[in-house]
């Protein structure tokens, strides 16, 4: 008995920030922000659209392609760090809007590293015959929490969420092999301050622009880098697979730069690797997710393919997972 990922759904927000408007908020050019990230524009969302929104919209469309009904949700996981409000849950919202009665639905938080940890924990339910059918959605609107002063991060992030359905099956393919990693003691190189219970929201965490994601981007680059390859390999290894077997790599997409030196460590041809980053920035724990959905729609993945996703992010934390589609 195996897990697979029977559909996939995402969804982005209308409005487009490109380049050449983030020239006009902040010291910044379209070229510095291209050479360095590979960004071109990303979606965000619009006053009154929460994360929930995108996500009910990305599972609808997992659902429709998985051919399952709401109904039939046993499951539903929301992976995000800018949930509508701290509670109820963003899942309990989608629970509740998708009409998905039958399901328990929880968030969890591992930033952009998130969706990972959700298809891991949904593969952990179907494999102890505890669950049949789980929504796991990676959903984040980082507009929310991002200073469009600090150029050092408004350039990066954008809006988005993915989700897909994993589903209980005799089929000898689905998730073959997972890896989850954390370490708390660089969680001071990516976080946001204010609003929890350590700073909670007043008028001092605003004044003092709390509330805003703060990085220390040369450092998250370094980590990022030595991460998305040797998890990558150890998911590789553990599915009895080589670099050879793998078809296709789905990395979390916050560089491009961050993404060729992970290719280049793992000896694999660029034409092997999804990026959409130009079009969407960094989407958090969307990111991978949308990625997948695009994949799949343009038939870049086809039936029993050897995939990698990849990822890391806040916390800090690191995943892998390796799936045969
Ligand atoms: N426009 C123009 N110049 C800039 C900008 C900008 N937007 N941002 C920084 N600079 C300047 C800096 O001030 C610096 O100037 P100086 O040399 O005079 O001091 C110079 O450019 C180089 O800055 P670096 O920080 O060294 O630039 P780097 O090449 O490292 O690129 C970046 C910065 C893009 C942030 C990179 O470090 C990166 O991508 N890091 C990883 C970020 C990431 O992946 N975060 C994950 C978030 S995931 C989550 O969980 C939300």
């Amino acid at each position: 008995m195996g897990a697979i990922i029977s559909g996939t759904g995402h969804y982005v927000p209308e409005k487009i920030l490109t380049n050449k408007e983030l020239e006009q908020l902040v010291d910044t050019s379209d070229e510095w922000i291209t050479t360095r990230t590979g960004i071109r524009e990303r979606r965000i969302a619009g006053k009154g659209e929460a994360t929930s929104h995108l996500a009910i919209q990305a599972a609808n469309r997992a659902l429709e392609s998985a051919g399952v009904s709401p109904e039939e949700l046993d499951c539903i996981i929301v992976a995000t760090v800018t949930p509508d409000m701290a509670f109820p849950s963003v899942a309990c919202i989608v629970q509740e809007q998708i009409g998905a009665r039958n399901a328990a639905a929880f968030d969890i938080e591992a930033a952009c590293t998130g969706f990972i940890y959700g298809i891991t924990i949904a593969n952990q339910f179907i494999q102890n015959d505890f669950y049949s059918k789980v929504l796991v959605i990676g959903a984040d609107t980082l507009s929310k929490i991002t200073d469009y002063s600090d150029r050092n991060t408004c350039i990066l992030f954008g809006d988005g969420a993915g989700a897909v359905i994993v589903e209980k099956s005799e089929e000898n393919r689905g998730i073959l092999s997972a890896k989850l990693g954390a370490d708390g003691s660089g969680g001071k190189l990516l976080h946001q301050p204010g609003g929890g219970s350590l700073n909670p929201a007043s008028v001092f965490t605003i004044e003092n622009s709390m509330h805003y994601i703060k990085m220390e981007g040369n450092e998250v680059f370094k980590f990022a880098t030595r991460k998305m390859s040797s998890s990558a390999l150890e998911v590789i290894e553990k599915a009895n697979l080589t670099v050879e077997d793998i078809d296709f790599i789905i990395p979390h997409q916050a560089n491009i730069r961050i993404i060729e030196a992970a290719s280049k460590r793992l000896n694999i041809s660029k034409d092997k690797i999804f990026t959409n980053l130009d079009k969407y920035g960094n989407m958090s724990a969307a990111s991978i997710p949308v990625a997948l959905d695009e994949a799949v729609r343009n038939s870049h993945i086809k039936k029993g393919d050897n995939i990698i996703i990849v990822g890391f992010g806040g916390g800090l934390t690191w995943g892998a997972a390796a799936i045969r589609w």
